[in-house]
């Protein structure tokens, strides 16, 4: 269904209000949201029968119910073959990488900074009231070790920035978001993963393989994923969550003097199998947290529900015709919006032409798909067309989160 450039500039509030003026209790005058319930989406009889069988799951498993914090504690292993790889890699570099390139990302204002740990009755400007009593919590990437070759912003470990405000006194601190990828490269005392910034052309795909050789050979444990946790922070049921999309949720404790402790990371019972996107979206009004993750196989997008408790329900796969980069999307109280954007994930081009490992197709027509944010499934999804474009946020990111300690 094409819509005009006006009508596609308003959808999302359209949807976004609409929805709320809607009763549920009136199937008489708004009988298409009726039949949707009734048909379409997941009743509570559902959502009991999918606990039950995550119950009989977890006794066999023998883990804890909900959103349990796993402990993160990956094996890399030094040695010959560590070196060997560093050898090689330290050659495709030497001929391959123009090192002259600079770094925009890690000079001047975006230069990384050390770990502060919390630096207690900083100096105020004015009055703090004494009811005031909080953490102000912001995430953002800040490498711990210099890159090999090249470097992307969005490539630096998560470091969360805490400002701890009680008894009208301010403390200070910052600290890294504890990774299974940080704790392996503190082991080697160097930078040891694939970068976004090294993912171009023929030494895109050189570094790729120096990353996929590494895995195979068990210098690096990537049991525990390999993300950064440096993109956004989201509080859902009672935890503190650091983000990034290519991994799980971490989840971060603040202590009463404001330091910030990485306690691992969530994967609800095993429940999570995919990516978690780094802006998930909590209902004020239900506790309920809406997610997705998108991967380079099909399903190339799967649509989750997490219940206020921590519960996380079955997975909807989201049918798109091939692999996109998909960084946002909306929730309104009855729908899921989901942007199918044409920036491509492309490695052959990458290694071809030469491009980044994405790249935006002109060629392509944008969608919005609309979800009612119960659905099962796919079934009732309605595909809008765009104008050709790329969207990646939808509204406010959440980097940064205000928290009652
Ligand atoms: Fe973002």
């Amino acid at each position: 269904m094409p819509l005009d450039v006006n009508t596609c500039r308003n959808l999302l509030q359209q949807l976004a209000t609409a929805p709320r003026q809607i009763s549920r209790r009136d199937p008489h005058t708004h009988s298409l949201e009726s039949q949707t319930l009734d048909y379409v989406v997941a009743t509570e009889r559902d959502r009991e029968r999918e606990r039950e069988m995550a119950k009989d799951k977890t006794a066999e498993y023998g883990n804890g119910a909900g959103d349990e914090v796993i402990e993160v504690n990956p094996k890399p292993q030094k040695g010959l073959t560590s070196k060997v790889i560093d050898f090689v890699e330290k050659l495709v570099v030497k001929f391959m990488y123009d090192s002259s390139q600079p770094h925009h990302y890690l000079a001047g204002n975006f230069a990384p900074v050390h770990e502060t740990p919390p630096t207690k009755d900083l100096h105020v400007i004015g009055h703090l009231p004494e009811c005031l009593n909080g953490e102000f919590v912001r995430v953002g990437p800040n490498p711990k070790f210099g890159p090999v070759a090249g470097y992307h912003w969005f490539d630096g470990d998560g470091m969360i920035h805490g400002l701890r405000i009680k008894d009208g006194k301010a403390t200070y601190v910052s600290r890294y978001v504890k990774t299974s990828r940080l704790k392996q490269e503190e082991f080697f005392g160097g930078s040891k993963f694939m970068k976004i910034g090294d993912l171009k052309g023929i030494f895109g795909l050189l570094m790729v393989n120096m990353q996929m050789l590494r895995t195979k050979l068990k210098v690096l444990d990537v049991t525990y994923g390999y993300g950064t946790g440096n993109t956004a922070l989201i509080y859902h049921h009672g935890k503190l969550l650091a983000l990034s999309e290519a991994d799980k949720p971490y989840a971060i404790k603040v202590l009463e003097d404001g330091d910030l402790q990485t306690l691992g990371f969530l994967d609800y019972d095993k429940r999570l199998k995919h990516s978690f996107t780094a802006h998930p979206k909590v209902d004020p009004y239900t506790g309920e947290m809406f997610t997705f993750g998108y991967a380079h196989e099909p399903p190339y997008i799967t649509y989750r529900v997490i219940s206020k408790d921590g519960f996380m329900h079955d997975p909807v796969p989201i049918t798109v015709p091939a692999p996109i980069m998909m960084h946002d999307f909306a929730i309104t109280e009855n729908y899921a919006i989901f942007m199918d954007l044409p920036l491509y994930f492309r490695p052959k081009e990458m290694v071809k032409e030469s491009k980044f490992i994405f790249s935006f197709d002109e060629t392509k027509k944008a969608r919005f798909g609309v979800l009612h944010r119960y659905a099962k499934n796919e079934a009732q999804i309605r595909w809008f067309e765009l104008p050709n474009c790329f969207i990646f946020h939808n509204g406010a990111p959440t980097s940064f989160l205000i928290i009652n300690v």
